[in-house]
């Protein structure tokens, strides 16, 4: 979603903010623009990529700007629409969503303000204007303009002939940046990435926090309106995590760090001999035990991390779990239950409705609360009582891949957590299974050597409008997953069902024309699934089949076959979803779509 980036140093700041918002695109977004302090406003503004951004801004030097991409919610993606808005002199960028917009644009034209454009954001600029009149102080006319606001927001606000840059969050990720060495200065931004170019100690803005930002220093006030002082903290994100390297893409570049990135998250289990609840926080031994059930909450592709381990938790620990899409939770009238684990899971730990779905659950007084998260310090993690960091290290491709393997990696950890708490887990299996996750890189590296086969696969989808997935037991929601994948970044219309449910309805859509891509694990389901199978292959199905080793699927005229070097028992997910996402982004590649930043979507949906 939308990215901002504020920058005031005695250095030119304008390559600081066009290389931050380069940073920034994997967010998704459909304009871009900025505002240079020069003493007067400069405004620059594009649709379309940041290099026609960049190609306007050459030449300019400023000392204070801020710079933002727009991904569109209200109005149309356009110049006029694009940010900053401007209001007399004052500038803003915002990144969310302002509910009580229409009454406050009413009451602003009522007070003689002409609008431009159609966003919500024109209203916070002429409201801080408004507000201007009756105390000249910028940083107080934010505060009083941003208590009127009601929705999500990160802000910041700029002013002719003022040396200060103001911002403000409350529901949107926004982080401080302290310039360090010569060129000093001080920095605002969506997220870490966008400034590493100049600096690695970053203070992360709590909800309600107001901060100025002068060359040479900062001050934050919090909600409550009195100053607080707010910890600085190194990022250890390296400059090569954000950087494509020998990649094309960021998909491609994700997809292969897997095995580095489940090593990554099971370091946490070392050598150990057993599992320990401590994995979750100091305070888990206590919060998990006791646990009589789960309640999963998440959307996307974390929603299909959330229901493999539905499978997990009840087969391994015997308890009851239900995964709720993060949207729907939050506005239902579910029935609370105190006693229940309530599991966020999250890439960015940001998006908003599984940010709402946390708060909503610990309002209704669940408070057993827990994280599932690849970023340290953002609003979900810290809305949780317990936590489980997965060190995939920064996705930018807005399809999740290694999010999601890592996901599941953590997923099956609390699984046997809880199944050695309900004293459900026997020496040996727990030996096995550490066993098996710490094999997990190497498996999924073998998987991975299946890429040039797919390859030859995904030609054969370019010219395909539909495709169907399908999946038993706890490979369901790997079709599940296999088909967002395709859908998201290749556009062709993709579903995912239960093999057993084929012929309840979706049977009616199988001919030659419809790819049906399987997943065939040698379990204990592969029997039945090759039943739904002979349903396809009769009705003239076209069928792509990812089996293991061994299982016993012959090859024949309409049925493809390719095997995984291994079958991986329960872990088994964590594998068949990898020639997935090769497919997808082979098939994407092949109909030259924009892999990594896919036509309307955004990275972090930061609003509802
Ligand atoms: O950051 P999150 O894991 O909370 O994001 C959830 C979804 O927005 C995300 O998984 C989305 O579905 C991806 N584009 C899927 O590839």
């Amino acid at each position: 979603m939308c990215g901002i980036v504020a920058a005031t140093a005695a250095r030119n700041i304008v390559p600081v903010l066009i290389e931050g918002l380069l940073k920034l695109e994997y967010r998704g977004y459909d304009s871009a623009g900025l505002a240079l302090l020069n003493p007067t406003l400069t405004r620059l503004r594009s649709v379309g990529r940041v290099a026609e951004l960049a190609a306007q801004a050459e030449g300019q030097v400023a000392h204070h700007g801020i710079a933002h991409t727009r991904w569109a919610t209200h109005g149309v993606p356009s110049e006029r629409n694009a940010h900053p808005h401007v209001s007399a002199g004052l500038a803003v960028v915002h990144n969310g969503i302002i509910e009580n917009y229409a009454e406050l644009k009413q009451e602003l034209i009522a007070a003689g303000y002409a609008f431009t454009s159609d966003t919500d954001t024109e209203v916070i600029a002429h409201l801080i204007q408004e507000t201007l009149k009756s105390s000249a102080d910028l940083f107080e006319a934010v505060q009083r303009s941003t208590a009127r606001l009601i929705g999500a927001y990160a802000i910041a606000v700029l002013r002719e002939w003022d040396e200060t840059i103001v911002v403000a969050r409350h529901g949107a990720p926004l982080l401080l940046g302290l310039g360090q060495g010569e060129d000093g200065g001080n920095y605002a931004a969506s997220d870490a990435s966008a400034l590493l170019q100049v600096t690695r100690r970053m203070i992360y803005l709590e909800e309600g926090d107001v901060a100025e930002l002068r060359r040479d220093a900062i001050r934050i006030v919090g909600a409550g309106g009195t100053a607080v002082e707010r910890p600085a903290h190194e990022s250890t994100l390296s400059a090569d995590d954000v950087e494509l390297g020998e990649y094309t893409h960021y998909m491609q570049k994700e997809i292969f760090e897997q095995p580095q990135a489940l090593a990554a998250t099971l370091e946490l289990i070392g050598g150990a001999q057993a599992i320990s609840p401590n994995l979750f926080g100091v305070a888990a031994p206590e919060m998990l035990g006791g646990v009589r059930s789960v309640l999963v909450l998440a959307c996307g592709t974390s929603f299909h991390a959330g229901l493999v381990a539905r499978y997990w938790i009840e087969q391994l620990a015997g308890i009851p779990c239900s995964v709720e899409i993060a949207s729907e939770y939050r506005y239902r009238a579910s029935v609370p239950n105190p006693e229940q684990l309530v599991v966020a899971i999250s890439q960015s730990g940001e998006t908003a409705d599984t940010l709402a779905s946390i708060k909503h659950a610990k309002a209704q007084g669940m408070g057993r609360t827990l994280a599932i998260c690849n970023v340290p310090e953002s609003a979900i993690v810290r809305e949780c009582a317990l936590r489980f960091l997965t060190r995939a290290g920064p996705e930018i491709g807005v399809a999740s891949t290694k999010a999601f393997t890592t996901q599941l990696a953590a997923l099956f950890l609390l699984a046997v957590t809880l199944a050695k708490q309900s004293g459900r887990l026997a020496p040996e299996q727990e030996t096995s299974y550490l066993a098996a996750l710490r094999h997990l890189p190497v498996a999924v590296q073998k998987v991975l050597a299946l890429e040039d086969a797919i390859k030859a696969w995904a030609e054969r989808f370019a010219d395909k409008q539909h495709a169907l997935f399908l999946g038993r037991g706890h490979h369901y929601p790997i079709a599940l997953e296999g088909a967002l994948k395709l859908k998201e970044i290749s556009y062709i219309h993709a579903e995912g069902y239960p093999a057993g449910e084929l012929k309840h309805g979706p049977l009616a859509l199988v001919d030659k024309n419809m790819p049906v891509i399987s997943i065939a694990p040698n379990d204990a389901l592969l029997e039945k699934l090759k039943s739904n199978l002979k349903e396809v292959a009769a009705r003239g199905g076209e069928l792509y089949v990812f089996a293991d080793a061994d299982s016993v699927v012959d090859e024949e005229p309409g049925v493809h076959i390719l095997r995984l070097p291994e079958h991986y028992g329960l872990l088994s997910p964590v594998l068949h979803v990898v020639p997935l996402q090769l497919l997808s982004y082979h098939v994407a590649l092949v109909k030259g779509t924009d892999v990594d930043k896919p036509r309307n979507l955004a990275k972090s949906v930061t609003v509802e």
